[in-house]
């Protein structure tokens, strides 16, 4: 497992979360994959669901081999009615869900200009319809009170090249917010983290492919450096531990600072592939 308990890797105790539930969707890679770890080391069983069975079950025998207690199950957060399934079968597998873990995302880089309404209306599916379709399939199975709801968001400012994901993500957020005053009385936190730019993902290979546009992408972020998917696994850690009981509908950014500097960072990446692009033309 990448966060081990008990070691200064981990600022949390080993037991943090021990005999709790998580159901991770979008676990089988990337900082979904990098949370559901962490939370299996701090003794969390966990299900990773995906859209891919066999990718969902590799990723939980990681966790088992390491030591955890995982299973993986499979459903596109698209269609209902197969998260109602997938969300019953992990609930009779492993118990009902102390936590649930909306990180299923869709992404492609391009301008609005290069978006189909399909393409627009895919990704607005995947993340945005697909967070909803999850929280609601997996609440007849939630811990009522003491359940906690998060959510992997993104940006949180205009980005060029990701209008479809920055539409979808306020969608997210606005709806996290609304679900922690609607869900609050019953015992329910709902909470949302915005990573930022997290080295090792499928993302930043397609943001930033080379040594030159690493660097670029580094000097927009004010802490200096890339994240690592422990950086949000952290961050995950804490919202869903009892140290934030009293946290709730928070926007959480982190991103080392990246928001701070708006869109300018990404939107001087884009002028220059335009530059690019009108030079090859
Ligand atoms: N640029 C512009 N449009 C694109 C595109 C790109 N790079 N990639 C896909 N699209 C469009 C397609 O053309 C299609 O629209 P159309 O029918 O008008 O042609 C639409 O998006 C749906 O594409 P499709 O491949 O059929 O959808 P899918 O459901 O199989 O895949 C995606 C969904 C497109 C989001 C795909 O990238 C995906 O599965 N991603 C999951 C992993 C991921 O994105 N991880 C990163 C998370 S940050």
């Amino acid at each position: 497992m990448t966060l081990k308990p008990g070691t200064p890797e981990s600022t949390f105790r080993p037991d943090l979360l021990a005999g709790k539930h998580a159901l991770i969707t979008g676990g089988g890679s990337g900082i979904n994959l990098g949370i559901a770890q962490s939370f299996a080391a701090h003794g969390c069983a966990v299900t990773i669901l995906g859209r891919n069975l066999e990718k969902a079950q590799r990723a939980a025998q990681g966790i088992v081999d390491a030591g955890g207690r995982a299973l993986g199950v499979s459903a596109d957060v698209r269609d209902f009615a197969a998260m109602q399934a997938a969300a019953a079968q992990a609930a009779q597998e492993l118990g009902d869900f102390d936590i649930v873990l909306a990180g299923a995302a869709g992404n492609f880089p391009a301008p609005v200009d290069g978006i189909s309404p399909n393409g627009f209306k895919t990704v607005v599916d995947i993340d945005l319809n697909g967070t909803f379709n999850t929280v609601k399939a997996c609440a007849p199975h939630l811990r009522t009170p003491g359940g906690n709801i998060l959510s992997i968001s993104a940006y949180g400012v205009a980005v060029p090249m990701q209008a479809h994901v920055v539409a979808a993500k306020a969608g997210v957020d606005r709806l996290t917010e609304t679900l922690a005053v609607e869900w609050g009385v019953r015992g329910i936190r709902v909470n949302a983290i915005i990573p930022g730019p997290i080295d090792g993902t499928e993302g930043m290979a397609r943001l930033a492919p080379d040594e030159k546009s690493r660097k670029r992408v580094e000097e927009g972020v004010p802490l200096g450096r890339l994240g690592v998917a422990q950086d949000i696994a952290n961050a995950a850690l804490f919202l869903v531990s009892d140290a934030a009981s009293y946290v709730t509908g928070v926007i959480l950014n982190v991103d080392g600072g990246q928001n701070l500097l708006g869109g300018a960072p990404q939107y001087q990446m884009y002028l220059a592939m335009q530059a690019q692009q009108n030079r090859a033309e």
